[in-house]
């Protein structure tokens, strides 16, 4: 292996693991482990994919925060010119902090607090991609008593099957999100006749880590025919938003690169004769996803019987995807020249965490002693996005490289930082 999985920023230079011209041995002993270090030119390389598949068309890109909100990720793709997608008022003000402009946020998911309305109106979001009737009544009552009108699109579930696991599978009809397709042109109705609400567009999200690109052109095309219907009744819609979802290689996947992806869903709007629309993508694990490693020190090896264990200082709180979807992330060595005398040996690389939950990487072969270093790769996406405290442990470092630089772009966390919120003594508890 000279590169690591779906990204060709991180690779091998004498047997040393490198980001781009800087090896990331020298990254841990600066900074320490577990950490998480992304790539600007893997980002920069991720966008480019969409641009080159829609270039000289009407197409826009809003990252997903969710993936990774780190605000210098976030600025990064602000300066680059891409809208944002967001699902709560955090996401709002972090794109905000980031300079996002709020013009280019469309606001996702199906909970938004009347709160979260209000500080997106004030903020003067795009769009709000509304997800059912209650909301929509909700939304229209907020925004009257601020004496404006909510941009909205209604995200369809167009009930296509993305093939993907079932936890981030979001298109089906057994899913929370969106409204249903045979109930959307009512929804549009109401919408349009509801003071407090102007119509912009139509939008579905089907699910994430797609890998083929038929589940798109069905959900189009279900798109498609709803436009068709929603405007003969009058109702202008100047958007289409397909979500996001594109997969990223963690293993052998081979998912469509965003620009051909592009390139189909345009030649089916064109052939449908809707290809001089405006449409949107809102894709995150595709733009972030191989762009990030977490670096991750062995601190002991055990041998059992039946298994044997080699245990890091990253656990579940820094990487959740194999605990909660069983989900692969290759693991690579920092140095591929094995100290002398070192066996390979299938081991389950496992974290401190005190659950059999905590898992990184089953039956891996690895040449490893105490003290070495490796990689979790494609940790760009939902994983420090979804990190948690959980064992008091603090939340990892994060460094962005470019080039031969690198800056800290998030501390480790500090006891005094896990602690900071609990001010409370509970000391009525001992008055008893
Ligand atoms: N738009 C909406 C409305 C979404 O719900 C999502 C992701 C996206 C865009 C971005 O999807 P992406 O391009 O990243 O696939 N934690 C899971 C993934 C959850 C995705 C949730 N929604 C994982 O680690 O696999």
């Amino acid at each position: 292996m000279s590169t690591l999985p779906g990204s060709p920023f991180f690779h091998y230079q004498d047997g040393q693991l490198f980001v781009e011209s800087v090896p990331l041995h020298s990254l841990a002993q600066a900074y320490g482990t577990p950490l998480f270090v992304y790539s600007k030119a893997a980002l920069g390389s991720a966008l480019d994919a969409y641009l080159a598949g829609v270039q000289g068309r009407q197409v826009s890109i809003h990252y997903a925060v969710k993936a990774n909100s780190n605000l210098a990720i976030l600025r990064y793709f602000a300066q680059r010119g891409c809208g944002f997608d967001i699902v709560s008022g955090g996401e709002l003000l972090r794109a905000l902090a980031a300079g996002a402009d709020a013009a280019r946020i469309v606001f996702s998911g199906v909970g938004k607090t009347q709160d979260e309305m209000r500080l997106a109106l004030q903020k003067g979001v795009g769009c709000f991609n509304v997800e059912s009737l209650a909301e929509l009544h909700t939304l229209n009552a907020v925004a009257q008593s601020l004496g404006v009108q909510a941009p909205v699109s209604l995200r369809v579930n167009p009930d296509v099957d993305a093939q993907t696991h079932p936890y981030i599978s979001t298109g089906l009809k057994s899913n929370k999100f969106g409204i249903a397709h045979d109930q959307a042109l009512a929804a549009y109705r109401l919408a349009a006749s509801l003071p407090g609400i102007a119509v912009k567009g139509i939008d579905c999200h089907i699910g994430s880590q797609i890998t083929t690109g038929a589940p798109y052109l069905d959900a189009l095309d279900r798109l498609l025919d709803l436009v068709t219907a929603v405007e003969a009744e009058g109702i202008a819609l100047s958007h289409i938003d397909c979500g996001g979802g594109l997969g990223i290689q963690y293993q052998d996947e081979q998912p469509p690169r965003a620009g051909d992806l592009w390139a189909q869903i345009l030649t089916r709007a064109d052939a449908r004769g809707f290809g001089q629309r405006h449409f949107m993508a809102e894709p995150g694990r595709s733009l972030v996803g191989n762009a990030g490693v977490c670096v991750t020190e062995v601190l002991y090896l055990k041998p059992g019987e039946e298994r044997h264990f080699c245990i890091v200082d990253a656990a579940m709180n820094d990487l959740p995807r194999p605990a909660l979807y069983e989900a692969y992330h290759a693991i690579a060595p920092l140095s591929q020249t094995p100290a002398a005398g070192v066996q390979g040996q299938v081991y389950d690389v496992v974290g401190p965490v005190c659950e059999s939950g905590d898992w990184l990487g089953r039956e891996r072969h690895l040449h490893v002693r105490q003290g070495d270093w490796l990689a979790v790769c494609s940790a760009g996406a939902y994983c420090m996005s979804m990190a948690s405290n959980y064992n008091s442990r603090p939340r990892a470092a994060e460094v962005l490289v470019d080039g031969e630089r690198h800056e800290l772009i998030r501390a480790r966390e500090t006891f005094a930082d896990l602690v900071q919120a609990e001010a409370g003594q509970g000391s009525f508890s001992t008055n008893q």
